[in-house]
């Protein structure tokens, strides 16, 4: 479980988050929404000790992050930032290789060579293996990130903004996969999503945040309404209920 108590942030003087306190359960999907600056990013990149925590706490299965020593900490938890920002001489086996850092120290042992291999037949990367980073599509290198996170095969995923540049079946197989790592392995994910369908269609749970603080929290069905949706993002938007399952329509 990822326990998040009284976490707030600033930035020179200028408050982005405000007393933030979010229990987030072992082997769920959780999709964090929100309007772009609600404070999304500065909230993952807390609990990934990203940025020094200012006050509150935060621990991952009852370990502090703020004193739990970096090695430990990434077994328990990845995270894949928005930005990434990629060396263009890298190969792609080699940026998902990286993964196995925190268990090899860079002396790949044959297991990790077989966490790497999986982790790029996953993402559909293996005959992109011996590719530079910087020849890559913007998709094709947003799979490889997501499978360099994967690779370090840590009980919690933190993952922001994950579907970038993603098309609609990769997007979806995305998804699915994401899924599969829950179900199948009990893995926990926490993913940052603009698609308000993709949150509704395979998240267990939705945080939606606004302006620092988290405004709703609970099953797709239960935050993706009307009302709320209004004052998340400023418009009224139709919201449907398709088969139990909630889809979002925009009026013209
Ligand atoms: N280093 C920083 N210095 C000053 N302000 C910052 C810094 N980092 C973030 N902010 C501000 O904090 C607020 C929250 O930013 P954050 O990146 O967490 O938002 P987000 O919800 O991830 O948005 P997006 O959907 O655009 O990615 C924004 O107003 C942003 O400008
Ligand atoms: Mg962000």
């Amino acid at each position: 479980m990822i326990e998040i108590e009284g976490v707030s942030l600033s930035h020179r003087g200028t408050p982005i988050l405000h007393e933030v306190s979010l229990a987030l359960p072992k082997g769920e999907l959780t999709a964090l929404i929100g309007p772009n600056g609600a404070g999304k990013s500065s909230l993952l990149s807390v609990v990934a000790r990203l940025q020094p925590l200012q006050s509150g706490s935060v621990a991952v299965d009852g370990l502090p992050v703020d004193r739990t020593p970096s090695r430990e900490l990434a077994r328990m938890l990845t995270i894949m930032r928005q930005d990434t920002g990629f060396a263009g001489r890298l190969t792609v086996r080699e940026l998902v290789g990286f993964g196995r850092f925190p268990h090899s120290r860079g002396r790949l042992t044959d297991e990790d060579r077989e966490r790497i291999d999986e982790a790029l037949a996953l993402f559909d990367l293996t005959a992109l293996a011996g590719r530079d980073l910087g020849t890559l599509s913007g998709g094709q290198r947003q799979r490889a990130f997501v499978a360099m996170a994967f690779c370090q095969g840590t009980d919690y995923l933190l993952l922001d903004e994950p579907l970038n540049n993603l098309d609609m079946m990769y997007a979806r197989q995305m998804m699915r996969l994401l899924r599969k790592v829950v179900d199948r392995r009990g893995r926990t994910v926490v993913i940052v999503l603009h698609d308000i369908n993709y949150a509704a269609a395979y998240a267990d749970r939705i945080v939606a945040m606004k302006d620092g603080r988290i405004v709703a929290h609970g099953p797709p069905n239960d935050v993706l309404t009307v009302g709320r949706l209004e004052q998340l993002y400023g418009y009224r938007m139709q919201v449907h209920r398709i088969d139990g399952r909630t889809m979002i329509r925009h009026h013209d």
